[in-house]
């Protein structure tokens, strides 16, 4: 890990467990990006359009469309990188799926491990080389997948020693393992699986791949609504008489919502033990951001704003 700043890394890919928040941090942390004045391209690695919904716009193309003012959205599309690929590298263009092509292409990214994972990770690296925008920030797979995607051009390199391949993976290696332009964001929220996964991976992160953790995000933390001394109080009026007497005054309805009090409280308090299991088992100064549960909206353009202020408040 690197002190460098995160908003200063020009490839910035948002990763975690299946569904703690991978989509929402990228979309904040672009908007965030965009709010700065930085020109930003958020791109969506497995064509859900999750991300285009988090900015309520239809879903992204394989060619960036502009979303607001500094900000683009993209979709990945292996077909449609190596296509581009060939334009611009060998001078061959490719209109439509011609046959032979396409069937190569089929046969190639089946038979051979990292050849989707390789044009996904070059296309965004070309982005970034290219300097077409200040950031590019990567929706990207879940835990299981990542590592071989962001390993992709160091395990080429391995097996391709000279050459044209060889001179192409050499450069995206380059952006990958320099902090300064490349980071990897790994998003948790504190229960138990997400944060057993995350320390895992950032072992197999550190390990296997050159790139740079560069924060963990915590996400849906629960606000402290309730102080020991209340939970005090809630124990003393949870009594039988306690309800009994508060039915009467309130006409019914008092134990749900006694319930609900002590449900708050102990799932602040088991978030709170899975958030120290996760700062116990990270590397020291490895940067820990930490994003509250959005009560109100959870989907769409107005959840984005608030979790890109949220971010803004400790990134910037
Ligand atoms: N801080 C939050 N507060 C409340 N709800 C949240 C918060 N963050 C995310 N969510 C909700 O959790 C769900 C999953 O979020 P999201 O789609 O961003 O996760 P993901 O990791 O991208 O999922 P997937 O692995 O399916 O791509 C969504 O419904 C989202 O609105
Ligand atoms: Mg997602």
């Amino acid at each position: 890990m690197s002190a460098e700043p995160l908003i200063e890394r020009n490839l910035i890919f948002v990763t975690g467990k299946g569904g703690v928040g991978k989509t929402t941090m990228a979309a904040g942390l672009a908007q965030m990006l965009a709010d700065e004045g930085r020109t930003v391209l958020g791109c969506e690695i497995d064509a859900k359009g999750d991300l285009a919904a988090a900015f309520e716009v239809p879903a992204s193309r394989f060619v960036p469309q502009k979303v607001s003012d500094g900000l683009s959205l993209m979709a990945m599309d292996t077909e449609a990188s190596l296509r581009e690929y060939l334009k611009l590298h060998l001078k061959i263009p490719i209109v439509g799926r011609i046959g032979p092509v396409a069937k190569a292409f089929d046969f190639l990214a089946t038979a051979a491990p990292g050849v989707k994972e390789i044009l996904t990770i070059g296309k965004v690296c070309w982005e970034v080389r290219e300097r077409h925008y200040d950031t590019v920030v990567v929706d990207a797979p879940a835990t299981g997948h990542i590592v071989s995607q962001l390993s992709a051009p160091q395990v080429i390199n391995d097996l391709v020693k000279v050459g044209l391949i060889r001179s192409q993976t050499d450069w995206m290696s380059e952006i990958l393992r320099d902090p300064a332009q490349a980071g990897l964001v790994i998003v948790t929220t504190p229960e138990e699986m997400p944060v057993s996964e995350t320390l895992e991976l950032v072992g197999a992160v550190t390990e296997r791949t050159e790139v740079d953790i560069a924060t963990i995000v915590v996400n849906r933390l629960l606000p402290e609504r309730f102080t020991p001394r209340d939970e005090a109080v809630f124990d003393a009026i949870s009594t039988e008489q306690g309800r009994a007497i508060l039915n009467d005054e309130i006409g019914g309805g008092a134990t749900p919502l006694l319930e609900a009090a002590r449900l708050a409280t102990v799932l602040r308090r088991s978030r709170t033990q899975h958030l120290d299991t996760l700062r116990a088992g990270l590397p020291d100064g490895l940067p820990l951001v930490l994003v509250p549960e959005l009560f109100f909206r959870t989907d769409g353009l107005r959840a984005t704003r608030q979790v890109a202020v949220h971010l803004a408040e400790e990134l910037l």
